[in-house]
């Protein structure tokens, strides 16, 4: 009998600490998903692609394992793993290269973004990084995959590489579909509201980290940018106020409405220190259960193991059948 369980995949970066977008944007959806055969990865190869201090990516692999745990994923319900860790990726990744055109790869934002931050290393693997990020998907048969609207351009990537290769070689890859949520899909830098919050920011002040203690962040919240007006809406000139009732409404369910009315004449003081009660009690659950994983190593490295086994098995599948596919000698 088929097996039509629909598969989810996504994967977060160990390449700094993790931020309210990371969670509000994708993190929070890897639950909406409970039927699902579900793959949430660690992906510590595409961290290297910019240059990382060996010691911080091994804590910061650890750390993001250690968040998933925190933030209610279940390792007997869901395959948590370290991209390194399952070498399917990196080989799959080579043959999807040779399916892949210069050319996509040169109109990637994100590319010519980080060639700009980064110009004193403009790796290769920073140049094929979508193939990569393509591999990981393709390999799990990925039905959907919950990420923010940042990686919109990569995952449109990854559907033509595996429409091409089914093109060429017959169906063989699932065609997956983006799930960025309607709320959240972009969280905005507090001191520069019309830019992303980004781990990498230099900026501390700039991110709401999901980790930042209760003071720290309704220390942020009340200095985050806003406009020189005092209704709390959505409108022109007003992003750093949206971006704030964005942050509110994914951590309470509550609509613009609700916010607007609930805030009317109440100005931007007040709602600056309701925004930051609320994402600091939201948080304070996860922060709690990721210093207990923190301190249980051996729990962790057992998680690693077990994921990396579970979806080794799945992702040798795919792979020796684009192989074969393609006529490598089994
Ligand atoms: P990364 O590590 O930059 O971010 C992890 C996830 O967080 C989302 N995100 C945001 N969402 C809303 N607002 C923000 N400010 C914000 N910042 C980050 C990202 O969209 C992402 O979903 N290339 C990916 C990692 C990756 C991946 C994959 C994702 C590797 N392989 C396969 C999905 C499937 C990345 O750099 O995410």
């Amino acid at each position: 009998m088929l097996d039509q369980q629909q598969v989810v995949l996504s994967a977060v970066q160990p390449s700094g600490n993790l931020t309210v977008g990371n969670s509000l944007g994708a993190i929070k959806n890897f639950s909406a998903f409970p039927d699902a055969r579900r793959f949430f990865c660690v992906a510590d190869l595409h961290a290297v692609t910019v240059r990382q201090v060996p010691a911080d990516l091994r804590r910061r692999t650890y750390e993001t394992l250690a968040l998933y745990l925190a933030c209610g994923l279940d390792p007997s319900a869901c395959v948590l793993f370290v991209q390194s860790q399952v070498p399917a990726h990196a080989e799959l990744a080579w043959l999807l290269g040779c399916h892949t055109m210069f050319g996509e790869l040169s109109r990637m934002t994100q590319f010519k973004d980080k060639s700009q931050k980064h110009a004193d290393n403009i790796n290769a693997g920073l140049f094929t990084y979508p193939v990569l990020m393509a591999a990981d998907i393709l390999l799990y048969q990925t039905d959907l995959v919950p990420v923010g609207a940042d990686q919109k351009q990569h995952l449109e990537l990854a559907r033509n590489i595996a429409q091409r290769f089914n093109g060429v070689f017959g169906d063989t890859l699932t065609v997956p579909e983006g799930y960025i949520p309607p709320t959240g899909r972009k969280i905005m830098s507090l001191s520069d509201p019309t830019a992303k919050m980004s781990k990498s920011d230099p900026n501390p002040n700039a991110s709401l980290f999901i980790l930042d203690e209760p003071d720290v962040i309704l220390r942020k919240c009340k200095r985050a940018v806003t406009d020189s007006g005092n209704e709390i809406r959505r409108g022109e000139g007003k992003e750093g106020i949206e971006n704030l009732m964005t942050i509110y409404e994914c951590c309470t369910g509550q609509s613009d409405e609700e916010v607007a009315a609930l805030f009317d004449g109440r100005g931007y003081g007040v709602f600056k220190e309701a925004v930051g009660e609320t994402v600091a009690e939201h948080l304070r659950p996860v922060r709690e259960a990721f210093h207990r994983y923190m301190g249980d190593r051996a729990y962790l490295d057992e998680c690693m193991k077990k994921g990396a086994e579970e979806a080794a098995y799945y992702a040798r599948k795919t792979l020796s059948k684009v192989k074969r596919k393609m006529g490598f000698v089994g």
